[in-house]
């Protein structure tokens, strides 16, 4: 077939058509993978109706994670406090720590009516899909390897994608996220060379891969 224009005119429009032809699918692929849940979650950060600082009360107080997530050692879900368990500090009539603050307004109503304040939901799985937290927190996995160093936040964000690859890296080889169980609420602890393996060995650790175990 002969050339349609001048032999390199023809090269550079060949030239020019892969190039945009090369573009368009890595614009697909790049807009396919991020457009997915999994990496638009990460960073969700909705705001809240009190302006609850982690960083403040589980990282410069001190507070145990469990004071206010008391299910997540004994069921699927991990559960976020009522009214009663902020009041414990923050009751104008009682311990009285900035009892009468503007901010804690929204507590207060909830503790006199007994609606729960109205918490935006940050991490959420679809439905097909099986989580249980006591599972993993029984056998030293940290809070810290799914949602991040919480202790150091002032506004809770999603940290990590929980998506399905995310969860095989781990199940595939959890070693390096096996800690004491006395530590999995210690957001600063730092692993040592070998505590994984071992607590691994006496735990007989064995995270699922079969589709069931998570689409039940
Ligand atoms: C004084 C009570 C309190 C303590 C202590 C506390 N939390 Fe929370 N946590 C809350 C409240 C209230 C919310 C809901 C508001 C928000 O998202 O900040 C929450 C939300 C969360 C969420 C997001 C839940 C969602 O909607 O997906 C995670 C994850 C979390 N906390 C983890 C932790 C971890 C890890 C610790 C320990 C380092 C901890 N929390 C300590 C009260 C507490
Ligand atoms: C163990 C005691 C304790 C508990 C329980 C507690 N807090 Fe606090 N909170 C504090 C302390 C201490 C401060 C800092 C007070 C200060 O700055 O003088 C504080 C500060 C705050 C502030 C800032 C108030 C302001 O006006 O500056 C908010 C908002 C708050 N807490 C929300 C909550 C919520 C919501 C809960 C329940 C999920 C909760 N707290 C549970 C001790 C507690
Ligand atoms: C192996 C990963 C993993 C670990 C470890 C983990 N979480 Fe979660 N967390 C999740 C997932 C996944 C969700 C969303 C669950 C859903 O939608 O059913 C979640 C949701 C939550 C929620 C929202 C309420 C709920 O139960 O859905 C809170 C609060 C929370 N986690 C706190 C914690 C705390 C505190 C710890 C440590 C004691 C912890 N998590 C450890 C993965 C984890
Ligand atoms: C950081 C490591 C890690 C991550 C991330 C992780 N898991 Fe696991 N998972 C484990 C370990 C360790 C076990 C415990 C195995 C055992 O019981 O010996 C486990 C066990 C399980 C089980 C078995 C529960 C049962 O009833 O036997 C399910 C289901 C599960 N994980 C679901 C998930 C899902 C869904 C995700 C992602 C949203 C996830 N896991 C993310 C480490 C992880
Ligand atoms: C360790 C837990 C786990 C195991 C094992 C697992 N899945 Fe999933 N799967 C998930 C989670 C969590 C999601 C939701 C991901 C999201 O929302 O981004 C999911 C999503 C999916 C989806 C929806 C499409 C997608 O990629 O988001 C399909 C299809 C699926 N899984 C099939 C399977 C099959 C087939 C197997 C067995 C080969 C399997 N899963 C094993 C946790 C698991």
């Amino acid at each position: 077939m002969p050339a349609i224009f001048s032999r390199s005119l023809d090269g550079h429009l060949r030239r020019a058509a892969v190039g945009l032809g090369v573009a368009v699918t890595l614009f697909v692929i790049g807009w396919y993978y991020y457009a997915l849940p999994s990496y638009t979650r990460v960073g969700y950060q909705p705001d809240q109706p009190v302006p609850f600082s982690h960083e403040l009360h589980a990282g410069k107080l001190g507070m145990d994670c469990a004071y206010c997530h008391q299910s997540v050692f004994e069921s699927p879900h991990a559960s976020v406090p009522a009214a009663q368990t902020c009041m414990n500090c923050h009751n104008p009539k009682m311990a009285n720590v900035k009892g009468n603050s503007p901010l804690l307004a929204p507590v207060r109503a909830s503790y006199d009516t007994g609606k729960p304040v109205e918490w935006k939901r940050i991490h959420k799985l679809p439905e097909y899909a099986y989580f249980n937290h006591a599972v993993h927190t029984n056998k030293g996995v940290s809070c810290v390897s799914c949602h991040g160093q919480i202790n150091e936040m002032k506004v809770v964000w999603h940290d990590q994608p929980l998506s399905m690859g995310w969860c095989l890296k781990c199940h595939n080889d959890p070693h390096e996220h096996l800690r004491p169980f006395d530590k999995v609420t210690d957001l600063t602890w730092k692993p040592k060379p070998g505590t994984g393996a071992e607590i691994a060995q006496q735990l007989a650790v064995k995270a699922p891969m079969s589709c069931q175990s998570c689409h039940r």
